[in-house]
């Protein structure tokens, strides 16, 4: 007799039940062998796609790009800070990457979301930045603590000038691009930022919203491994903020009062 078991889980995109894995049906040792790489298994894994060889070059790009901005931005020195404290690989890369939020690399799903939502609606940018201050705050994707028009981030630059100079259609980098106009004569340092540039980029060539941070995340993961060897091969030693670094603003020390 047969048993009908409801499935646990439903599956899309891969299959390991034969003698190796395959991303969305293609057997991962057949796309080695016929020239594909790290990019067109994102594009099968993240959105079940067998992206062009231009996409996959421009996903190769994003990533070297983000990989790592050295120890001081908050994921990094979360992951140094753990490893300083003895903590293992998997366990300080985690603290890193649990840093990437809205305000430091996990605003490119955001980003891409607002961009997209104002060029499907047409929107005006004066229009956008109204629309967005009123009901969603700062917009993802803009501004940086460190970077501006002053210091301008070589890494947007970059990317910017390798999209544009391919024969593609970037309705949503235009966009971004028109924003950051906007809003960088308002405040210098209110410039596209990576999240945003990467953001419009991916929207432009069709990944999902829902995928966009993952970017982000997969690419610093890269840095935040690279944060963690490095502390554990100078055997380095538990970090201790010092008390010049803290604005001790609690009460002085005072009486404690009689219990009634
Ligand atoms: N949109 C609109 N206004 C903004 C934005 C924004 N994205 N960012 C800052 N501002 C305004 C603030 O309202 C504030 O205005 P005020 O002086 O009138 O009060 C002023 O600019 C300064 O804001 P701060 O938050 O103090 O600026 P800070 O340097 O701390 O911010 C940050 C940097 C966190 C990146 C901020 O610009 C932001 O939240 N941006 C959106 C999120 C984002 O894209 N993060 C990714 C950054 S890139 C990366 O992490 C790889
Ligand atoms: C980064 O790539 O980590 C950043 O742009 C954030 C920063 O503050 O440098």
């Amino acid at each position: 007799d047969e048993v009908m078991v409801a499935p646990l889980i439903r599956t899309t995109i891969s299959d390991d039940r034969g003698d190796e894995p395959c991303y969305d049906g293609y057997p991962a040792s057949e796309l080695i062998n016929k020239g594909y790489e790290i990019p067109h298994v994102i594009g099968l894994l993240w959105d079940k796609r067998l992206i062009s060889k231009q996409e996959a070059e421009i996903i190769k790009r994003i990533m070297m790009l983000s990989a790592d901005h050295g120890p001081c931005v908050s994921g990094a020195y979360a992951t140094i800070l753990a490893a300083c404290a003895g903590i293992g690989l998997s366990q300080a890369v985690a603290a890193g990457l649990i840093m990437i939020g809205p305000r430091f690399g996990g605003a490119v799903t955001d980003a891409g979301r607002f961009f997209k939502y104002a060029v499907d609606n047409k929107m005006a940018v004066d229009e956008f930045l109204a629309y967005m201050k009123k009901n969603h705050g700062p917009v993802p994707g803009i501004g940086h603590r460190v970077k501006s028009l002053r210091n301008p981030d070589k890494r947007v630059k970059e990317l910017v000038g390798y999209v544009k100079s391919l024969n593609i259609k970037t309705p949503c980098l235009d966009f971004a691009l028109e924003v950051e106009k906007v809003t960088a004569v308002k405040k210098d340092n209110l410039i596209l930022n990576v999240d945003g540039t990467m953001a419009a980029v991916l929207v432009d060539i069709g990944f999902p919203v829902d995928s966009l941070n993952g970017f982000f995340i997969l690419s610093r993961t890269i840095g935040l491994i690279g944060h963690w060897v490095d502390q554990k091969r100078q055997e380095s030693r538990l970090i201790r903020l010092f008390d010049y670094l803290v604005n001790y603003a609690a009460p002085k020390r005072r009486e404690v009062p009689p219990l009634k």
